[in-house]
């Protein structure tokens, strides 16, 4: 999103306080090479204020947290706290990737039928469920920053909110893709009293140009800061959020109709004091040589992109024609989407997880993809049960969600720490609901749970229940090349997160792409689904070659808005943001 921060913010955030630093260039562009730390993020703002902080003396962790921060100003339909996220953090001095699972969790109330209508025996529609306190989960993003800077930053949490509470109290310029998404939740924004008086002034989005000021958010981010997380969780804050959950704030007389009861949700203080970050080890696999960490569950980014790595990494893309290399991607891609829909859930057992991404699993379902013919989707799972000489197969259902929810986000600083941090409140605006008097919107992850069983006969490991996760499908990614980070990245985008991830690997390491021509590239997206969804530019280019093995399209006019840095030798970085998607990213360096 190009946003340009207001003259008012210029003397905070983007003068140098030391002349050595005179001369930087601005976070504007989606491209910059350089040395001394990088970002990158949807927005330059964001961008500007984790540039600041590492020119400060922070390191990647402190910048992650105040770009996080801002971005919850700036983007707040996209993340902030009220939601929750996946943090993968390379360490430069122990050479080891640890991750933070900050996941919103169910309240301990959720039953396995808790969007299924009692009246009617049916799930409710998605918007239905969605725009309630229902879908919302205990958020995990404060904790998730609480924990990142305790364990691994060299600044307080005080300290990395303050450039984000100072954005949020002076105001921002709203662009066109802020107005849009207003424009595009008008009717559940309208639904609601505080959300209403903060996103539609006068009954309509804040106009293109205009600056948008949320003083109970920087109110919010004081606070915190004053007293700590536990404001959040289980204090006035947390009662608030209790409050707005259990009794939506739902206007008198909303300006724009909407067709669905609002229902009210579960959760309860209790719920909000229990909530813990949690530190599970990486995913890991090994993809030409590269050794690639990722999320593991509920995530299903980091087992769903290994497993697709793994599966193709039996073909030799690079000497492959671009039309085979593509139809081995979506194979690859339908076959780890059908294994994450039948395996992958917050219980999942370790091993189970680890089976996915070994080879000889990989070996027998790569031996399901026909060189000559698209195979008719859905395809069914496999069984990772260690014996792999033969083509086992079952039955099984397809993925279809999907969204342009979400971002993400890119730091290194110059000790070689490296942060990537994907973070939500699950759709564009969240379940809608502003928390009153705190200036944020909560999530509506809970949605992101089967509303009923999409297995068959087989178990779902993704129904609701009770502290349970919902399964993602963030896939924040960090490469290593003999041991030192050789590319982080990730993006927004739901289900599309997997491909889009998996896709610029493959775009990088076997396609012969640069980092910008990665991110540039036209992006197909196929998740196990009978078309394949893709961009225009996919369709028009390598769509009819693949249509003549047997892919159908589905047009989209964009997906994902990845983020990513590249090492380069002598400790040169190139960051990427996206040159056109979502309004166009932001990514600097220090020097
Ligand atoms: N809410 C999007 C995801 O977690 O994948």
């Amino acid at each position: 999103m190009r946003r340009l921060v207001p003259l008012v913010l210029i003397p905070v955030l983007l003068v140098p306080a030391a002349p050595a630093q005179a001369g930087a260039p601005p976070a504007t562009g989606p491209t910059a090479s350089g040395y001394g730390g990088a970002v990158s993020s949807v927005d330059p703002t964001a961008t500007a204020v984790g540039l600041e902080v590492l020119r400060r003396g922070g390191n990647a962790v402190d910048a992650a947290v105040a770009v996080a921060a801002t971005l919850g100003v700036t983007e707040p339909f996209s993340a902030g706290i009220g939601g929750g996220g996946f943090f993968v953090y390379y360490d430069a001095r122990s050479g080891r990737v640890s991750t933070l699972d900050g996941r919103e969790t169910a309240p301990r109330s959720m039953t396995q039928t808790a969007f299924v209508n009692p009246a009617t025996g049916q799930p409710y529609a998605f918007q239905e469920a969605r725009v309630s306190g229902l879908s919302a989960g205990v958020p995990g993003s404060l904790a998730t920053w609480d924990t990142a800077v305790r364990r691994w930053g060299k600044r307080s949490l005080a300290t990395n909110l303050a450039p984000a509470t100072d954005v949020a109290r002076r105001g921002f310029t709203v662009d066109q893709t802020f107005a849009t998404q207003v424009n595009d939740n008008a009717a559940a924004f309208a639904q609601f009293t505080p959300t209403a008086a903060l996103f539609l002034p006068g009954g309509q989005p804040p106009a293109v140009g205009s600056t948008l000021r949320n003083p109970d958010l920087a109110a919010t981010y004081d606070l915190v800061a004053r007293r700590g997380i536990d404001a959040f969780y289980g204090g006035e804050v947390g009662r608030d959020i209790v409050q707005a959950v259990q009794h939506p704030p739902v206007a008198a007389a909303p300006s724009r109709p909407w067709q669905y009861e609002i229902r009210p949700g579960g959760m309860t203080l209790a719920d909000l004091r229990a909530y813990e970050v949690r530190q599970p080890a990486p995913t890991h696999m090994v993809y030409r040589g590269y050794d690639v960490y990722g999320m593991a569950t509920p995530s299903s980014g980091g087992s769903t992109v290994g497993e697709a790595l793994n599966i193709l990494e039996r073909s030799d893309l690079g000497s492959l024609d671009r039309t085979q290399a593509l139809h081995r991607y979506l194979e690859a891609s339908a076959l780890a989407f059908a294994d994450r829909n039948r395996y992958v859930g917050d219980y999942t057992p370790r091993r189970l997880l680890d089976a996915l991404l070994t080879n000889g699993f990989a070996a027998e379902r790569a031996c399901r993809i026909d060189p000559l013919h698209a195979a008719t989707k859905p395809v069914p799972p496999g069984d990772p049960d260690g014996r792999y000489d033969t083509c086992a197969t079952t039955t099984g259902g397809a993925s279809t969600d999907y969204g342009k929810s979400t971002t993400n986000l890119t730091v290194a600083d110059k000790w070689g720490n490296v942060v990537e941090y994907t973070l939500t409140i699950e759709q564009i605006g969240g379940n809608g609901i502003v928390v009153p008097g705190r200036g944020f919107l909560l999530n509506n992850e809970l949605t992101d749970f089967n509303f009923t069983n999409t297995q068959g006969t087989a178990d779902d490991p993704n129904l609701p229940g009770p502290g349970k996760r919902p399964r993602s499908s963030m896939a924040p990614t960090i490469v290593l090349r003999d041991g030192h980070p050789f590319l982080a990245l990730g993006s927004p985008g739901g289900s599309t997160i997997i491909t889009t991830v998996l896709q610029i690997l493959i775009n990088r390491i076997d396609l012969g792409m640069t980092l910008p021509e990665a991110l540039a590239a036209p992006r197909a997206t196929q998740r196990n689904t009978a078309a394949v969804v893709a961009e225009p530019a996919f369709i028009a280019g390598p769509g009819p070659a693949l249509g003549a093995l047997g892919h159908t399209f589905t047009p989209m006019a964009e997906i994902g808005a990845a983020t990513a840095i590249e090492f380069l030798p002598r400790g040169k970085l190139l960051a990427c943001a996206e040159p056109v998607r979502r309004g166009t990213g932001s990514a600097g360096t220090v020097r």
